[in-house]
């Protein structure tokens, strides 16, 4: 018997929300369950109630088509280790009991909290040891192959672990689902690392190449000091740059940068149609998400990066709301696209949504 449910990582202070999404996610799928989550804990799990719907479910759904989950992993069971002298021994009689599938990887992990943080090296001094246990079992590969499922276990303290599976293509690639990345030092704010890191996890490299080619045009609302800029300009793109701040001196030393002054709601693009529109107001998500569904169906722009800063309370269901809005006026002009809503590892309360044409 298999404990039937699933666990999600997600940013501190995201527990309910994650949850939220989770409930809304098996819903869609016509299974049921529910989340248990403790605020500021880093993760969630989902107990599901007809038999073998995790698995179901993990296989069918990758973490990037979730908002909220940096990670997703199937449960095979959650365990308390009486004697810390031996972590690897209640590991291997727990997958005795429920022999996991053949695995291409271990992923040793901790939540993203202050307490997980202090986990970072038990993890690392135990991952050496235990995968080579379960090579010896069979249920590792001898080399590291990355189109088999990953065996996870995922310390949440010292003494108390949850062990389970996650499938290819569906988990994230990245060590306790955050995709890190050193601050470029000639970046006007660390904001250009969300820019970053969506380019780089919301687009594949061929929509990247094809996108953030070098000469296309590119719109930047609410642009100062342009950390999202930089990330265009050093990809060679032309931008306009819209926003009442200052602009970075260096970035307007490229060439590349035509700066505007403007209200960017009510900003058109200077040359008419550009390739790609970024937009990092702080705006309510509702007035953003319209205003970027707009500028996509009046064909100003081909693609749209945006971030949607999130409210306090209900923020799955802001979230949600203002995708399917952007959705329904995408569909009413009769343009096919797809959107991804990632909270990224470099958001504070916002997410980064990715409207991609198709062509
Ligand atoms: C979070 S900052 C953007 C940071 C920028 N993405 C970066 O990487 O450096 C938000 C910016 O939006 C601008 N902004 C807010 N409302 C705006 C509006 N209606 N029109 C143009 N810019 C606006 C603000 O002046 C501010 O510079």
């Amino acid at each position: 018997m298999t404990s039937n449910s699933i666990l999600a990582y997600c940013r501190p202070g995201y527990e309910v929300d994650t949850g939220n999404e989770l409930t809304r996610l098996t819903a869609a799928r016509g299974c049921y369950g529910y989340p248990l989550m403790k605020a500021g804990e880093a993760f969630v799990t989902y107990q599901f109630q007809a038999p073998a719907a995790a698995q179901e479910f993990i296989g069918q759904t990758a973490v990037d088509d979730t908002v909220f989950a940096r990670q997703l992993f199937a449960v095979i069971g959650k365990i308390t280790i009486e004697d810390t002298a031996d972590r690897i021994g209640p590991v291997l009689a727990l997958l005795d009991e429920q022999p996991p599938p053949r695995c291409g990887t271990l992923m040793v992990e901790y939540p993203d909290t202050e307490d997980g943080k202090t986990l970072a090296k038990l993890c690392r001094k135990f991952a050496v040891p235990l995968r080579q246990a379960l090579r010896g079992k069979g249920w590792l590969t001898a080399k590291e192959q990355l189109n088999l499922p990953a065996l996870h276990v995922f310390f949440v303290a010292g003494d108390c672990c949850y062990v389970g599976i996650s499938q290819p293509r569906q988990r994230s690639p990245f060590a306790n689902g955050i995709c890190r990345l050193k601050f470029p030092p000639k970046a006007p704010s660390r904001s250009t690392l969300k820019l970053e890191e969506a380019l780089l996890t919301m687009l594949s490299e061929q929509e990247r190449n094809e996108i953030c080619r070098p000469g296309a045009r590119a719109v930047d609302l609410g642009a100062c000091p342009g950390g999202w800029t930089y990330q265009l300009v050093i990809r060679e793109m032309h931008v306009e740059a819209v926003d009442n701040g200052k602009m970075d001196a260096d970035l307007m030393a490229t060439g590349l940068v035509d700066y505007r002054a403007e209200d960017g709601f009510k900003y058109r693009p200077q040359l008419g149609h550009v390739e790609l529109l970024v937009c990092d107001m702080i705006e309510q998500p509702d007035r953003v998400a319209e205003l970027m569904a707009a500028w996509l169906v009046k064909q100003w722009a081909t693609h749209a990066i945006f971030n949607l800063k999130l409210p306090m309370k209900r923020r799955c269901e802001t979230v949600y709301a203002a995708i399917q809005a952007v959705e329904a006026k995408l569909a009413s002009a009769n343009i096919k696209a797809t959107i991804k809503t990632r909270h990224l590892y470099h958001n504070r309360d916002e997410v980064t949504v990715a409207v991609l044409r198709k062509s």
